[in-house]
C-alpha cells in the first residue's frame, strides 16, 4: 500500500491525488482521501479499482489545505469502498491511513472496543477507533491517545492521522512500513515513498522505527514513542520527476526492457575505471573475507541471486546459500563461521527480506543490500549498498532490475576474486561482456514482431506453459515463467529440464507450449534429449539457444555471451514473450491483477 499526507497547501487534494498516482505500483485495488479545510468542511471520498477510478470521483469543491490519501494493496477485507482507506472512527473525528499489518487487532478489538460498530473488515479500523477511545471515552489530548494506541498495537505500520478538531497538523508513527516526510516550502508533506512527491519537494527526512512526528506546515517534530526528541537532518533527492514518466511508449514495462541496453552501458561505465574496479574497499574486504555467502531476496530478485550463485562461487570462489527472504527468516540454517550477507531487492523495501536483516543485524553480522533505491530500507540498515543504477522501474513486472542485478552481482564477484587471485576472476574481461550483453540485448529488443507472432503462435487459448532448462538456464527458466504468470495470467511453470520426466511430464499433451533454453553448454546435449521427449508427448515446443550451442531448426539464437551472465540477455525474449501474450489477452500490462510492485507487509 501506498500513503501520502499534506499539511498547509491550499493545493492539497491535486497533491494527493498526484502523490497516489505515483504509488500506484504499491498496490491499486482501492484508494481514498480526506481532505479537510479550515473553514471546518471536511471530504472523505473512497472508490475501489485505479487511482483514476478515484479522480473520477472527486468533485471540485474538495478543496483544502490538510489531507491523507491511500492506495490500497488488500490484506485483511476484499477490495471494497468500505474497507478502502482513509478509515475514520465512529464520531466523524479521527480519519486515518495505514501501511503495514497490525497482528494483535483482533485483541485490541475485544479489549477496548466491543461497544463500537465497525464498518469495515480491516485491522485498520481498529487503530483509529481505538485512538478515539483513548481519547474520547479516557479524555487524552490527541497526542497522548494517538501514543497510548500506538504501545498497544503490534505488528508493522506507517501512519497517518488526522483529527477534525486540530485540522492544523498530521499525527504521524512508523514501524517496520516505509515512511519519508518531504519538506516544502510554507507547506510539508508525508509518502511512503520519495517518488510520489517529486513535484512538491526534493528534500525528505526519514523516519525510523517506532518514532512519532507531529507534522504542522512550519514544522516537523519528531520523537521516540517514549517521547524523547529525535533531530534529524533532511537529505536531498535526486531524482527528476521526467524519470518516471512513460515517454512515447503506450506501457512502462516495455520502456523498461528497451532500457536494458543503456542499463549495462552504465553499470559498466559506473563500477569500472578503466581496469579498476570501483567498489567499496572495506566493503570488499569484508566479503571477501567470508566462508560463505547468504543471498537474501524475493520474487525476481530471488531469481537473480539464483543465477548469482553460479557468478560468486565460479569467480569469488565462495560456496553460496540463496535462500526465500519470506522462508529464511523464520527458519534460519545453521549458518557458517564467517557469513556474509547479501540482500538484492530492486525496491529495497520488500518486508519478507527487511524481516531478514533485522535479525541479520541482531546477530551482528555485516550485509550488502543491492538495490535500484538508495536511502531505501533495506539500503539504510544494511553495512553496505550497491546500486542497480537501473532508474525507476515503475512496471510491476520487474524487468531491467534483473538484468541489472545480474550484471552488478558479476561486477562485486569479479572484484572479489580479483582480491583472492582467483584466475577465472582475473580472466573475464567483465566491461567487455557487458558490452556484448548491450548489443546483444539490443538486437533482441529490436525484433519485436518477431516475439509478438511467437507469443501469438505458442500462447493464443493457451493455460498452461512450461520454461525448462539445466543449470544457468534452469535459474533462468524460473524466472521466464514468472514473468508469463505475474502479467499474461497463463499459468507456467519454470523447469528443470531434467526433472521434467519424474512426474511433471504428465502435464504435457497435445499442443502444450514448451519454451527451452539452451544457453548452459554442460547441460546441452542433455535438454536436447529432454525436448525430444516432450516433442514425442505432443509439446509446441520453441527453442531459445545460444549461438554456440544452436542447431537447425531452433527458433530464438541467442548471440554470443559468457555463460555465467548469459540470463542477461537470454531472459529478453521470455520478457517480450510475456509482454505480448498479455497484450493479446486485454490485460494491464504494468498493473497486473492481485499484485503490487513493492509488497510492505510479510
Ligand atoms: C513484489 C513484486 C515482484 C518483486 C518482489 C520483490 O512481489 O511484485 O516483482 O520481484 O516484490 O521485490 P524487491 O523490490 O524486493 O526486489
Amino acid at each position: 500500500c501506498g500513503i501520502v499526507g499534506v499539511v498547509g497547501n491550499d493545493n492539497t487534494t491535486k497533491i494527493l491525488l498526484n502523490g497516489l498516482e505515483k504509488l500506484e505500483y504499491r498496490g491499486y485495488d482501492s484508494a481514498g482521501i480526506y481532505v479537510n479545510n479550515e473553514k471546518g468542511k471536511d471530504f472523505l471520498v473512497k472508490e475501489t479499482g485505479k487511482i483514476s477510478d478515484l479522480e473520477k470521483e472527486v468533485s471540485d469543491d474538495v478543496l483544502g489545505d490538510i489531507g491523507i490519501g491511500h492506495t490500497r494493496w488488500a490484506t485483511h477485507g476484499e477490495p471494497s469502498v468500505a474497507n478502502a482507506h482513509p478509515h475514520y472512527s465512529s464520531d466523524n473525528r479521527f480519519y486515518l491511513v495505514h501501511n503495514g499489518v497490525i497482528t494483535n487487532y483482533a485483541d485490541l478489538k475485544a479489549k477496548y472496543l466491543s461497544d463500537v460498530t465497525f464498518v469495515s473488515q480491516t485491522d485498520t479500523e481498529v487503530a483509529v477507533q481505538l485512538v478515539d477511545y483513548f481519547a474520547v471515552k479516557d479524555g487524552m489530548e490527541t497526542e497522548a491517545a494517538f501514543r497510548k494506541a500506538l504501545s498497544l498495537i503490534e505488528g508493522s505500520y506507517a501512519f497517518a492521522m488526522i483529527d477534525k478538531e486540530e485540522p492544523d497538523r498530521i499525527f504521524v508513527a512508523k514501524n517496520k512500513s516505509p515512511l519519508l516526510i518531504g519538506l516544502g516550502k510554507g507547506f510539508n508533506v508525508i509518502c511512503s515513498d520519495a517518488f510520489a512527491m517529486l513535484d512538491s519537494t526534493h528534500d525528505f527526512v526519514e523516519i525510523h522505527d517506532g518514532e512519532v512526528v507531529i507534522l504542522k506546515k512550519d514544522s516537523v517534530n519528531i520523537s521516540t514513542l517514549d517521547g524523547k526528541k529525535v533531530t534529524r537532518d533532511s537529505y536531498r533527492v535526486e531524482l527528476d520527476a521526467s524519470d518516471i514518466s512513460k515517454g512515447t511508449y503506450d506501457t512502462f514495462m516495455l520502456k523498461e526492457i528497451d532500457e536494458q541496453p543503456a542499463v549495462m552501458r552504465k553499470i559498466s561505465s559506473h563500477y569500472f575505471d578503466g581496469k579498476k574496479i570501483n567498489v567499496d574497499q572495506k566493503m570488499l574486504k569484508d566479503v571477501a573475507d567470508a566462508d560463505r555467502l547468504y543471498i537474501v531476496a524475493a520474487g525476481t530478485s530471488y531469481h537473480a541471486a539464483l543465477v548469482g550463485k553460479d557468478i560468486f562461487e565460479n569467480l569469488a570462489d565462495v560456496p553460496v546459500d540463496v535462500e526465500l527472504a519470506s522462508e529464511f527468516g523464520y527458519h534460519m540454517p545453521k549458518l557458517s563461521k564467517k557469513p556474509f550477507f547479501i540482500f538484492l531487492s530492486q525496491s529495497g523495501e520488500t518486508a519478507d527480506s527487511r524481516q531478514v536483516l533485522v535479525k541479520v543485524n541482531e546477530l551482528g553480522f555485516h550485509s550488502l543490500t543491492m538495490t535500484n533505491v538508495p536511502n531505501s530500507t533495506l539500503s539504510r540498515e544494511a553495512t553496505y549498498t550497491m546500486e542497480l543504477l537501473a532508474g525507476p522501474e515503475i512496471a510491476v513486472a520487474s524487468t531491467k532490475a534483473y538484468t541489472a542485478n545480474i550484471a552488478v552481482e558479476a561486477v562485486l564477484a569479479k572484484a572479489m576474486g580479483e582480491l583472492k587471485g582467483v584466475k577465472a576472476a582475473k580472466d573475464l574481461d567483465l566491461q567487455g561482456q557487458l558490452a556484448l550483453a548491450a548489443n546483444a540485448i539490443q538486437t533482441i529488443v529490436d525484433e519485436k514482431d518477431k516475439f509478438n507472432k511467437i507469443a501469438d503462435d505458442y500462447l493464443t487459448g493457451k493455460n498452461d506453459a512450461f520454461y525448462i532448462g539445466r543449470g544457468i538456464d534452469y535459474a533462468l527458466s524460473l524466472e521466464a515463467a514468472l514473468k508469463l504468470k505475474e502479467i499474461s495470467y497463463i499459468h507456467s511453470e519454470g523447469f528443470a529440464a531434467g526433472e521434467l520426466k519424474h512426474g511433471t511430464i504428465s502435464l504435457i499433451e497435445k499442443d502444450t507450449p514448451v519454451f527451452a533454453y539452451i544457453n548452459d553448454g554442460i547441460g546441452a546435449a542433455h535438454t536436447r534429449g529432454n525436448i525430444q521427449e516432450v516433442t514425442a508427448r505432443g509439446a509446441h515446443v520453441l527453442v531459445i539457444a545460444s549461438k554456440k550451442y544452436a542447431e537447425k531448426g531452433d527458433q530464438v539464437i541467442i548471440p554470443e555471451i559468457n555463460e555465467m551472465i548469459s540470463p542477461i540477455v537470454s531472459v529478453v525474449p521470455a520478457q517480450l514473450i510475456a509482454y505480448y501474450a498479455s497484450l493479446a489477452r486485454g490485460n494491464n500490462v504494468d498493473q497486473p491483477r492481485n499484485l503490487a510492485k513493492s509488497v510492505t507487509v510479510e
